[in-house]
């Protein structure tokens, strides 16, 4: 299968590409300087020179706080860039996946949302996932939209690789206790991309449109931290555990509000015989791999 890849260099987009490794799949990988997926003459260009068979979108802008500020380019990235991929996909008659994200909530909820609840973003930078996820499907039949939440990994940057940096610098640290989602392991998201990529060469009937995918265990960024720490203490990554103290979103002002409980339930996947996956074991093999 020739897939195409956007946002090879970002988290999801390196953990896709290592995946690939493992198999017989022609990728095509494109980081921004080689494709920026809002400059429509060039989607159109490399979608025709790369004649896909599917198109997995990994390119997002991704800096929630900065979106505030400068939502012309989140929405160019977010809104413009997906539905000028799903263009090309449409014309070519190919899937479209691409990857959404739980801060099209309010985080009001007091259960797991399903994609099928009411969207209602707090921030520019959900506002523009949301557009896009609009925007593209409405110009591609053939599309899986993932949603995801907290995606950490042994690349970029991420809270795992924060909290542990700020380990062994520091004592003491405080981290907001009142945020509740599911943290996900960029590599667990990849795996399920190239499973529904795979289930289409099989000839699978897919049933196109939108779903949640994230780590099984909700927590908070307080609880998160919790877990690093000890997961990373006991397999040497930090010499001591520094003191944590639990602390209220507003003690942490940010400039974009985040959603209190973002948690999303991950069912329609069985549809896909696809899992929320341990986010509790992908911790682990993230912190061994930053060890070497
Ligand atoms: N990170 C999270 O906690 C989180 C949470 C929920 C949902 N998500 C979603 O999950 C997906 C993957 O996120 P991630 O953490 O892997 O993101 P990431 O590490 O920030 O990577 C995003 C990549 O997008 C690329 N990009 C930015 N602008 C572009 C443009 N105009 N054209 C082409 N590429 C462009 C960047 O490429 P270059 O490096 O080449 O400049 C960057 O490597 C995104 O859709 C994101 O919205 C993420």
């Amino acid at each position: 299968m020739r897939i195409l890849l956007t946002g090879k260099n970002g988290q999801l987009g390196r953990c896709f590409q290592d995946v690939l490794k493992d198999t017989n799949h022609e990728l095509f990988a494109y980081g921004s300087a080689e494709l920026n997926i809002a400059d429509a003459s060039l989607v159109t260009a490399v979608v025709q020179q790369v004649k896909p068979d599917i198109i997995v979108n990994a390119a997002a802008y991704t800096a929630v706080d900065k979106a505030e500020t400068d939502s012309e380019n989140a929405y160019l990235v977010n809104a413009k860039g997906p539905e000028l991929l799903a263009r090309q996909a449409a014309n070519l008659d190919i899937p479209f996946i691409h990857v959404s994200t739980d801060y099209v909530f309010d985080g009001a909820a007091v259960q797991p949302y399903s994609p099928t609840d009411p969207i209602n973003p707090q921030g520019v930078y959900g506002a523009s996932k949301l557009a896009g996820e609009i925007n593209l499907a409405a110009a591609c039949e053939k599309h899986i939209i993932l949603r995801t939440a907290w995606v950490f990994s042994e690349y970029g940057n991420n809270f795992v690789k924060t909290m542990v940096r700020l380990a062994k610098e520091r004592d003491a640290l405080s981290v907001v206790a009142d945020q509740y989602g599911c943290p996900t392991y960029a590599g667990d998201l990849a795996q399920a991309i190239l499973k529904i990529c795979e289930q289409h060469e099989q000839g699978k009937a897919l049933a196109w449109g939108l779903y949640h995918y994230c780590g099984d265990t909700p927590t908070s960024w307080h609880g998160f931290a919790r877990a690093i720490f000890a997961k990373s203490y006991e397999l040497g990554v930090i010499s001591s555990c520094p003191q944590l103290k639990a602390i209220s979103s507003d003690q942490y002002p940010t400039p974009a509000k985040r959603p209190e409980y973002s948690v999303m339930s991950t069912q329609a996947l069985a549809s896909f015989g696809i899992q929320a996956p341990s986010w509790s074991i992908s911790l682990a093999l993230v912190l061994s791999k930053l060890t070497g």
